[in-house]
This record gives structure tokens, sequence and C-alpha cells, in this order.
């Protein structure tokens, strides 16, 4: 999911294009670069960001976006921390920067650069609807979407309006196919193909390389579909399969436990999701007391994070993910917001701020944990939908001291 501001879509009408996709696919793996882009505006932006994830939950996802929270009303203008890659669409093609998100599953572009039709492309009469508020449309396209080197006909959405995005063109949904259900129109039980579907049958499966930032502007993540890269990890991919509990388990959801060092309890063995498109780790409320106890850290109203001092940071014991038969420890340095990008976030120079944050609910719902791309920063992770499972992986940069 992306939590991300506001976003409004003006319905259309479009022409459908039947049949399926060509795939013209040479070698597999393919992968593409990804770009880490930090633009956090001002105070608050984070804990809007978690806050709108509280509303979410009970809101069907649709194009990836999910509710701007209007409890706390999110300006049209917040941007947070993302990563993003882009994609070549139509003939002769168009580059689009989209958000890689694997917390949903409809890939769309038009919210800055406008879209085009070129004659590879073909319009459709379906519409996705963002079933938000009174709900907002995207329409279907049909057209050439180049990854790599390899070109497919996909179905992509294309929105009519948005505010909210900053030089963003919009979402490549990332997430199992069946997220979709529920979000097309005027069919409404159709499920509508990811490009992970499209592109590859035979495996369906998504790496992902991050790196820990604390620059504003980097490219330094990976994205190969079809399949790791073992350039990119250290030792073996361990698997966990997706989890039963709903409604995690129509995400890339999985069961975990969390304790700080080896054995203090933080999070119960729960379901929970896995989300380039959320920033941080966020945690059922009852757990994030538990870990806040643990380690002394207070709520710090300016950046709607939890704060250490720099004596309290360097006692700070490392997370750890139980996670199938794996353990993947999370340090300190993981859990800190990069230092040098304080001020960014209203911060003080001084002061530690934790990645660690509150999803709002206890645990028990079925969605008491969301692992957002900071600990992807930390760990190779490998999404396959064919095999319903979730990898992880070490990295050159698990134990890294950036932060
Ligand atoms: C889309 O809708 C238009 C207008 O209703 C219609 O003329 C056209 O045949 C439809 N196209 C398809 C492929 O259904
Ligand atoms: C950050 O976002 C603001 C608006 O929210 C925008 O004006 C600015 O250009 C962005 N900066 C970067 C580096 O993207
Ligand atoms: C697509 O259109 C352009 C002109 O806009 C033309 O030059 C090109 O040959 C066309 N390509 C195909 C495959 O029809
Ligand atoms: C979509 O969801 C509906 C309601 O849950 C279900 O009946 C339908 O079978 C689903 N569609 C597909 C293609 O799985
Ligand atoms: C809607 O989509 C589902 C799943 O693809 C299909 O089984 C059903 O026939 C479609 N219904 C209509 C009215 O086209
Ligand atoms: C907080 O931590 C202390 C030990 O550090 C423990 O005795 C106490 O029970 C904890 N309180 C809660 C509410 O977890």
């Amino acid at each position: 999911m992306v939590l991300f501001g506001l976003f409004i879509f003006a319905p259309v009408v479009y022409v459908i294009a039947a049949g399926h996709p060509v795939i013209k696919i040479r070698d597999s793996p393919i992968s593409l670069q990804i770009a880490a882009r930090l633009n956090v505006t001002g105070a608050a932006n984070l804990v809007q960001v978690t806050k709108a994830l509280q509303s979410s939950k009970t809101v069907k996802v649709a194009a990836g976006i999910f509710a701007s929270d209007r409890r706390i009303g999110v300006p049209a203008t917040n941007a947070a921390v993302l990563y993003t890659a882009n994609v070549e669409v139509g003939s002769p093609s168009t580059s689009y920067t989209l958000i890689v998100d694997t917390g949903s599953s409809n890939t769309w572009i038009g919210a800055s650069k406008q879209y085009t039709p070129t004659n590879s492309s073909k319009s459709t009469n379906e519409t996705v609807a963002v079933s938000y508020g009174s709900g907002f449309f995207v329409s279907i396209i049909y057209d050439t979407v180049t990854l790599g080197r390899a070109c497919i006909r996909q179905s992509i959405g294309v929105a009519d309006f948005s505010i909210g995005f900053n030089g963003l063109d919009g979402i490549l949904g990332l997430g199992p196919d069946d997220l979709t259900n529920g979000t097309l129109s005027p069919n409404n039980t159709k499920i509508i193909p990811t490009i992970t579907d499209v592109c590859y049958i035979q495996s369906r499966e998504v790496g992902i390389s991050f790196e820990p930032t604390n620059s504003l502007s980097i490219t330094n993540g990976e994205m190969s579909f079809g399949g790791a890269d073992e350039r990119k990890y250290t030792g073996r991919i361990t698997y966990a399969p997706l989890t039963s509990t709903s409604p995690a388990n129509e995400y890339f959801g999985i069961d975990q436990r969390i304790t700080y060092g080896r054995s203090s309890l933080i999070l119960t063995h729960t379901a929970g999701i896995v989300d380039t498109g959320t920033t941080l780790v966020l945690l059922a409320s009852d757990a994030l007391k538990t870990y806040q106890n643990a380690t002394g850290a207070v709520f710090d109203d300016e950046t709607g994070l939890l704060r250490l001092t720099t004596e309290q940071f360097d006692n700070l014991k490392s997370l750890f993910f139980h996670i199938g038969n794996a353990v993947f420890e999370f340090t300190a340095n993981a859990q800190a917001w990069p230092r040098s990008l304080n001020g960014m976030i209203n911060g003080s120079p001084d002061a530690v701020y934790l990645i660690i944050n509150d999803l709002g609910t206890e645990t028990g719902q079925g969605l008491d944990f969301v692992n957002g791309y900071v600990f992807l920063e930390r760990f190779y992770s490998v999404f396959d939908s064919r095999k319903q499972r979730v990898g992880f992986a070490t990295t050159p940069y698990t134990y890294a001291e950036t932060n």
C-alpha cells in the first residue's frame, strides 16, 4: 500500500481490449533499477503516513491507494520517503516514474506526466474504482510496457486527475493479483493481471534489493523479475509461506514474531504484511508500547517518531524478526532514522529517532505489523506469487552502520 497524500481521479469511459497479452521475454530474470527519493516535507508527515494506515484497514484497496486521512487533513503536497522505478509505456515509448509497491496490485500512470495514446495503445471500457470517500476512477488502457529489455502487452490504469505526486507518475503494483478483485468496473469480480503475472507466468517472482539511504535522492535499488538476483544477497533465501490470516492474506502477508534482544517478546507470533510502499516498520499499538518500554524511548510530537537520547541509543539492542524457520537481526542502526536527515523531519540533530512506529490498532486484528521498506533496506526480499511465499536473505547492508 502506498501511504502518500491525497489522490483524486475523475471518472472516464474507455474502449475495452479483449484477448491475452503478448509476451516477449528473452532472458530471465530482467532487472530494473530503483531510485530512493526522500522528501519529507515537514513535521508530522510520517505521523500522517502512519495514521493513514489506521483508517485504511477497513477500506478495500484499489489502485494501490489508501484513504488520505480526512481526520487529520493530509495536505495535498504531502510527500514521504519512497522508492521509484522508471517504466516505459507505449510505442514510441514514454518513461514514467512509478512508486514500487508490493502492497497493491494495480499499475497506473498519469499522475504527473500526461499519458498520450500511441499507436500501440488500446483503451478499454473499464475503469478502476479507487474506493475511498465517494470513489474515484482510473481508466484502463492496454499498451506496451517495457521493463528492462522485456516488452509486454499489459493493461494499466491512466488517472485523469490527481494531486500530491510531485513529479511521480503513478504506482507499479507488484502485489498479489487477488488484490485487484473488486476494483474493476463494470465487471467487479474480474482479476486484473499484474505485470508480474504477465511478465513471468512461469515463475511470477520479483526480487527486490534496497540499500540503506541517507541522502535525498539516490538510485541504489534493484527489482528483478522472474527470480532473485544472487549478486544482491549473501547466504541463502529463507522462504515463509503466505499467511492464511485475513486480511493480511490479501497482500504479501506472513506470520512473524519479534523479540527485543534474543528473548524479550515484543510482538507475539501473528500475521502482517511486507510492503515496499510503506516507509516504516509498523507494529500493533500494544507491541509498540512494549518496545517503547524496553528501549526507554519517548514519543516526539515534532516528528511523530519515538525518540532516544544518544546514550539510550548506545544501549539499544537488536530486534529479532522470527519468520518461518529463520531469525533476522534488525540492528540498532537499522532501527534509527538516518541522522543526517533529522532536519527533514523537523528533528533535532542530536536526537535519535526510531523507524519503528504505531500501526494504530491492537494485536489480534489479522494485520498486526507492516514490514515497510526500512526493513527491506536490510534484507533482500523475494515476492513469489506462484509458490505463495515471501523470502528474505541477508545482504552486505544487513549489519551496515548507515543510519
Ligand atoms: C466501449 O463502449 C463504446 C460506447 O458505449 C462502444 O461503442 C464500444 O463498442 C465499446 N467497446 C468495447 C470493446 O466493448
Ligand atoms: C519535495 O516536495 C515538495 C512539495 O511537497 C516539492 O515542492 C519539492 O520539489 C520536492 N523536492 C524534491 C527534492 O523532490
Ligand atoms: C506508430 O506511429 C508512428 C507515427 O506516430 C509511425 O511512425 C510508426 O510507424 C507507427 N508504428 C507502428 C508499429 O504502427
Ligand atoms: C472476486 O471476489 C468475489 C467476492 O469475494 C468472488 O466471488 C470471486 O470469485 C472473485 N473473483 C475471482 C476471479 O476470483
Ligand atoms: C467477470 O469476470 C469473471 C472473472 O474473470 C468472469 O468469470 C465473469 O464471466 C465475468 N462476468 C461478466 C459479466 O463478464
Ligand atoms: C517495562 O519494563 C520494565 C523493565 O524494564 C518492566 O518491569 C515493566 O513490567 C514493563 N512495563 C510494561 C507495561 O511492559
